[in-house]
């Protein structure tokens, strides 16, 4: 009998590794993989780069006549990892940029634009076999989700990785305490936001990966799927 295939939501705080556990998870099941943050960071940059923003504001109407416009996609590069595009550019890269980083909250506190990436990302799921990102995937995107986890990390310890992270990349301006300050302030903007606000949904796993290595919360994560695809099978459901 064909295995039958779940959706698992992972939502949690930024700079958690969220992605990294979610795309492994994905490929261990051989599932498809989707970041809704890159969504959020792509309609961000189409922004900075058309003139929308006016230092912290966006021009919303300008904004939601320019929606149709907006097209995102994900395609896997030559190591085998989904880059996403913008209107056919690769903008894997650039969406991951403090000009990025800085203002995408904005953008993801917005009630139309939350409405459209939404409705994009449950067509996405409409086959099942899907490991999904974000911060409401299992509170709005899919609250029928077979498998919720939601991912935390002590602040200072999520700080140090997008630090690592951008020093990774050659960035060698930005400082540890911008980082910090960005990482508490996308919290705060994500947490207490009208639309979609980011919290854990009632019958989610909670994982705090502060002293836990990729390996131990990768193994974690499949031992999590797998318990759920085997009581999908029992129940016969
Ligand atoms: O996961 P990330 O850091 O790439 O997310 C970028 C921003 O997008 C972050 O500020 C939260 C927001 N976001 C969101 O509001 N809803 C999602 N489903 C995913 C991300």
């Amino acid at each position: 009998m064909e295995e039958k295939k779940i959706i698992i939501a992972i939502d949690g705080f930024s700079s958690t590794g969220k992605s990294t556990m979610a795309k492994a998870l994905a490929k261990a099941l051989n599932y498809a993989y989707v970041d809704t943050g890159a969504m959020y960071r792509a309609v961000t940059l189409y922004c900075l780069d058309n003139g929308l923003f006016d230092g912290e504001t966006v021009d919303e109407p300008a904004l939601q006549q320019h929606l149709d416009d907006i097209h995102i996609t994900f395609r896997p590069n030559d190591a085998g990892r989904s880059d996403t595009y913008l209107n056919g550019v690769n903008v894997e890269q650039e969406i991951r940029s403090m000009r990025v980083s800085d203002k995408v909250s904005i953008i993801a506190a917005i009630a139309f634009v939350r409405h459209d990436m939404v409705r994009q990302q449950q067509e996405m799921g409409r086959d099942k076999g899907l490991v999904m990102d974000g911060r409401d995937i299992g509170t709005v995107v899919f609250p029928n989700a077979e498998l919720k986890v939601f991912v935390t990390a002590d602040p200072m310890v999520r700080a140090q990785r997008r630090y690592d992270e951008l020093r990774g990349k050659g960035d060698t301006t930005t400082t540890f305490e911008e980082v910090l300050e960005n990482v508490t302030e996308r919290d705060r903007i994500d947490t207490t936001r009208a639309e979609g606000p980011l919290r854990q949904a009632d019958d989610a796993l909670v994982l705090d990966n502060s002293n836990l290595t990729i390996p131990e919360q990768n193994a974690y994560l499949l031992g999590a799927a797998h318990a759920t695809i085997n009581a999908q099978r029992k129940n016969g459901d």
